[in-house]
This record gives C-alpha cells, structure tokens and sequence, in this order.
C-alpha cells in the first residue's frame, strides 16, 4: 500500500495519493493546482499511473488540480454527484465506490460544510474534505453551508464509524495530520454539543472572513471541464440526436467507456459494446480489441461515457492509435438521456 499525504503551505491542504503497489494504479484526493508537478513527479518517481482524480468538494480557497491532472494524464476527474462544477469524468453518490487496482473507496454524502462534500472511506480510514476536521469543523456560511445539514453528517455519519477510525482531513491550519473518530468525539470543541441547535448557533456565531482565494477558486473550480468543443472542430463529435438515429446500424459499434456499477446504475445504450477507459491505451494497440475491430471491419467507432469527457479523451487517443472512424457522442449518457435516447 502506497499512501502520501501531501501538504499544500499556502492553502494548507492536504492531498492524498493511494496505490495499493508500485507500479500500479493511483488515485489522488483534493489535489491542488500549484501542486500538479509535485505530483506527477512523485507519481513517476513510484512509478505509478494516475488514473483518477476526487474531489471531496468544490474548494473555496485553492484552484483544484483535477482539470490540469487530467490534461496531463488523461486521467478520470471524480465528483460527488450534488457538484456544481461544471463536468467531471464521474460522479458518485453515497453508496457507490471509488475503485482502482486494489483499492475501492465507499462514497458517503456528508454535506454541511457545502451541499457538495463527500467523504471517502477507506478501510480503516476516512478523508473527511472539510467535513470533519482536526479539532474542528469546516465552515458552514457560503457555498449552500448548512449547520444542521452537518451536524447530522457528523454525529449520524461520521461519528458513528468505529472510535479507531482514522481521519484524514482536507485542511490543517496548526500542523496535525491525523487523527481518529474516537479522539475527535472527546477533543473536538465543535463536537461537545449536546443539540443540532446548540450546533447551529456555534456555528452561527463564528464571524470568519472570506477566504483569501474565493472569489478567483470558486468561478474557476466550477469550470474543470474538458473543452470537449476542440474534438468536435476537428469533426470528430455527434451530437446526442444524431447518435439517436445511428442506434441498430450494422456500420456503427457504440463503445461505452464507462465502468461496470455506472452502466447497473444508469443503464447502457442498447447493442453497445463494454471497453472500460482504464484499459483503453490496451484495447486500441495492434492486437487490442478496439484496434482489430476498427481493421477487420468498416464500422464507425462511437464511443460514449457519462458526460462526454472519458470519451473525448478515447477519441483522441483512437485516433493517435490510427483509428480514424473514431468519434464520440458529446455530453455523454448525460446527454443521451436529454435526447430522449433508449437505454437498456
Ligand atoms: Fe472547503
């Protein structure tokens, strides 16, 4: 198990990188964008593969990482599904699970601090974002905060994993790193109420000014996604009416990039063929499945994901790999839907 917990000294964030081995896939948690090169080095130098990007929410005080991790890596940008941002390759929903190689992360909704903060549990471990912090709480006064919406992420979510439990929070203003469920209950003076109102009225009172950074974090956080318009100049794009009317053709293969729980949870375009985007790089060389089918037939490849971004990032990679009928469907599912495409 590789587990870096990496510290950003202007916003005094922390960042998570987890692998479970060398050589294997990784995962990073609130990465920031200062700090992309520190990470990249870091993940070369373990000689890892980045292959996702969470977010525990959309951050107030510092430019999140995922888009430009995800330009330089191709990577998946991960958000819980309540996000304002505007697109990410994925969004989860408490109950689904983060996974890489060897390692998954249960998803639970703990909003409060924002009506966009998840928690990632892991094993023996939770990453709180700002939900739970080190002896304190995140603020709850912008960004839809709501002190009884976190009291109950706290006290009936949070608090009720096992007292060995360690926490991992997003932020550290006094130099602690780690703590656990059981020392919070005791320590914690947010925690020491005894009513969600007495809560509301704690946090109520604070008076905190602005973060530094919010008015330039917030517009630009909600702006991560990939500028899908580029693939579409280069005419490589459908839009979701146009891939509509191509359902059942015997020249088109509709190739869903997503993973298996998102296909169960939102259904699949019928006849579509299954390549997860992990495997992509595998499924498009000589002797790839993607690759042999583009070869061995004159079929149009069409490959579509959750909202458009995975896919986008397939088509370009298809198309480098010598694929040339490779396009994708713009928007996604997400759009698909809109169009009022089947799913089975
Ligand atoms: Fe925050």
């Amino acid at each position: 198990m590789i587990f870096r917990q990496l510290f950003d000294s202007v916003s005094s964030t922390y960042s998570y990188l987890l692998a479970s081995r060398r050589g294997g896939e990784a995962l990073i948690i609130d990465p920031v964008l200062e700090r992309v090169d520190r990470y990249l080095q870091l993940v070369k130098e373990l000689d890892l593969r980045l292959v996702k990007a969470v977010d525990t929410h959309l951050h107030a005080d510092h430019i999140t990482g995922l888009g430009a991790l995800r330009d330089r890596t191709r990577c998946i940008t991960v958000m819980g599904e309540r996000s304002s941002v505007d697109v990410v390759s994925m969004r989860v929903a408490e109950g689904d699970q983060v996974q890489i190689e060897g390692l998954s992360l249960d998803v639970l909704y703990t909003p409060g601090h924002t009506d966009d903060s998840y928690s990632f549990l892991m094993g023996d471990s939770v990453f709180t974002g700002d939900t739970l912090l080190i002896r304190g709480t995140g603020r709850t006064d912008f960004q839809n905060g709501d002190p009884r919406a976190q009291y109950d992420s706290l006290f009936n979510k949070l608090l009720k994993l096992p007292d060995d439990t360690l926490v991992y929070p997003a932020h550290d203003y006094k130099g602690d790193t780690v703590s656990t469920i059981g020392e919070e209950k005791r320590f914690n003076p947010r925690l020491q109420v005894k009513s969600i109102n007495q809560y509301v009225d704690l946090m109520s009172s604070l008076n905190l000014p602005n973060p530094k950074m919010m008015d330039v974090a917030v517009p630009s956080n909600m702006r991560q996604g990939l500028a899908q318009e580029t693939i579409a100049k280069r005419g490589w794009a459908l839009t979701a009416a146009e891939a509509v009317r191509l359902v059942g053709r015997p020249d088109v293969a509709m190739i869903d990039l997503r993973e298996r729980s998102e296909r169960e949870k939102h259904g699949v375009i019928p006849g579509s063929l299954h390549a997860p985007y992990p495997d992509l790089q595998e499924n498009i060389q000589p002797g790839g499945m993607l690759y042999e089918l583009a070869v061995s037939s004159d079929k149009r490849m069409l490959f579509y994901c959750a909202f458009g971004e995975r896919s986008a990032m397939a088509v370009q990679a298809a198309q480098d790999a010598g694929i040339s009928t490779a396009c994708h469907i713009q928007g996604g599912l997400a759009a698909w839907k809109k169009a009022n495409g089947p799913l089975a």
